[in-house]
């Protein structure tokens, strides 16, 4: 595991979202509900009117249907073929009444078990739930079991206007057969039936702190003048010479360090990957570039990183591995040099190698009309064409990916990095 992953179970109403909530703020994690999964697919279930307790039309349905986690801000959030589901949705009486009949249906629990894993390759969090210490990540040192009485929880409820029968879901969430409610044997018990909130996030978070947790700073963006400057004119030129386009830039906005591996077709390409994005990012250069006087002064101003030409494989993979542990997004090329002919390359296995290391996301990128404006044949850009800038999801690799062994292993990530490249289209509607 790359990431801190802090888990806190426990039953109905005892308190865990708030407080999982609460120490993901503290810390400036992200936080994941897990419930929140189990009531959205609840939800999807009554929604299509399929009978909860028929493990197999539900199965079916489960087959069907695109579950879609991914994180707003730094909170996680639900989409089932294409559909948000709201809170409103999720905390509705009838999906209280059968949600924990589905979450007792194992293949339900491994296709969502599998999602909650996943969100820990993103980033360090809190996640929150009845199996995340002894079935979701139970390798993590920070367990939390909190608890309170069966007549302290159902005031709770009554006090929060919720109609839950939450006796009953304790009694099916701890009796169930496939990770049932209960402590992980190293969790830390609180009973919070005479806490307040703020006495038990309290709690937690001195726990966490004396087990050397440590509040996470979002990385200090170096976003000097010079690049501010240097970004305006650049996107003001792309804009008037190529009109350049930027599609599903939201795609870049995740917390934390990140490659893009974009094609390579032109000299173009690092500014255009900048310019299409709103954050600040690092790019590397061969030190021979810093030669000149007024480039030794600029580059590092533009977050470029010198790499040593006589040692260029060795010094560029530990600079860009560093640069994305501190939480930076970097531009990487995973064609290794710019095309000759403005076809796609494939990939060589540095990127692929970067990602092995570090565990962290790609964003793929696909630039569209820089080798027509300025192949590598060419002395000086044509100034006129179109140029398209588009991004793709974001990938976050399997554990299993991340830990083949050897240079095959980390060749097969690059090769899905450069699929990932070769199937961003410019999308339809825009010339
Ligand atoms: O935390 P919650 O009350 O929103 O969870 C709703 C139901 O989801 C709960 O009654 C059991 C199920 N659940 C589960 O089985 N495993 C989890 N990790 C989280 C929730």
């Amino acid at each position: 595991m790359h990431f801190v992953a802090i888990a806190i179970d426990g039953p109905a109403a005892s308190g865990k979202s708030s407080v999982a909530r609460r120490v993901a703020e503290h810390f400036g994690f992200l936080f994941i509900n897990s419930g929140a999964m189990y009531r959205a697919f609840t939800w999807w279930v009554l929604e299509n009117r399929v009978n909860p307790s028929d493990a197999t039309a539900v199965l079916s349905l489960l087959q069907r249907s695109r579950f879609e986690c991914g994180l707003q801000g730094r909170e996680s959030i639900i989409r089932i073929d294409g559909r948000a589901v709201t809170e409103d949705f999720m905390r509705r009486e009838d999906v209280n009444a059968s949600v924990s009949t589905i979450a007792a249906i194992p293949e339900v629990r491994r296709a969502l078990v599998a999602q909650q894993q996943h969100f820990c390759s993103m980033g360090d969090l809190v996640m929150e739930g009845r199996d995340i210490g002894t079935v979701v990540i139970p390798e993590t040192p920070y367990k939390f079991y909190l608890d309170a009485s069966a007549e302290v929880r159902v005031r709770r409820r009554r006090a929060q206007g919720i109609d839950d029968n939450i006796r009953d879901r304790d009694l099916k969430d701890s009796s169930r057969d496939t990770a049932p409610l209960r402590p992980a044997d190293d969790a830390q018990r609180i009973d919070t039936s005479h806490l307040t909130l703020e006495e038990v996030t309290e709690k937690v978070i001195q726990t966490l702190h004396v087990e050397g947790v440590r509040r996470r700073e979002p990385p200090r963006q170096v976003m000097s003048w010079v690049y501010n400057l240097t970004y305006a004119l650049c996107k003001a030129f792309f804009g008037i010479a190529y009109a350049m386009e930027v599609h599903h830039a939201e795609r870049a906005r995740i917390p934390g360090g990140a490659y893009f591996a974009s094609n390579h077709a032109s000299f173009l390409d690092p500014p255009l990957v900048g310019t299409a994005l709103e954050e600040p990012i690092f790019y590397l250069a061969r030190n021979t570039l810093f030669k000149p006087p007024i480039f030794s002064w600029l580059l590092p101003r533009l977050n470029t990183v010198p790499v040593d030409r006589d040692n260029a494989e060795l010094s560029s993979l530990r600079v860009s591995m560093q640069i994305v542990k501190e939480g930076k997004k970097m531009v990487v090329f995973p064609e290794g040099t710019r095309t000759p002919d403005g076809s796609l390359q494939p990939a060589q296995r540095g990127v692929g190698m970067l990602v092995a290391k570090t565990g962290v996301p790609v964003i793929p990128v696909r630039i569209f009309g820089s080798f027509e404006a300025f192949p590598r044949t060419s002395k000086f850009p044509k100034l006129d064409g179109k140029i398209h800038v588009v991004f793709g999801h974001p990938i976050h690799f399997s554990e299993e990916e991340l830990t083949a062994k050897g240079k095959a292993g980390q060749q097969v990530i690059s090769d899905r990095v450069m699929q990932a490249i070769a199937s961003l289209t410019v999308p339809d509607g825009t010339s």
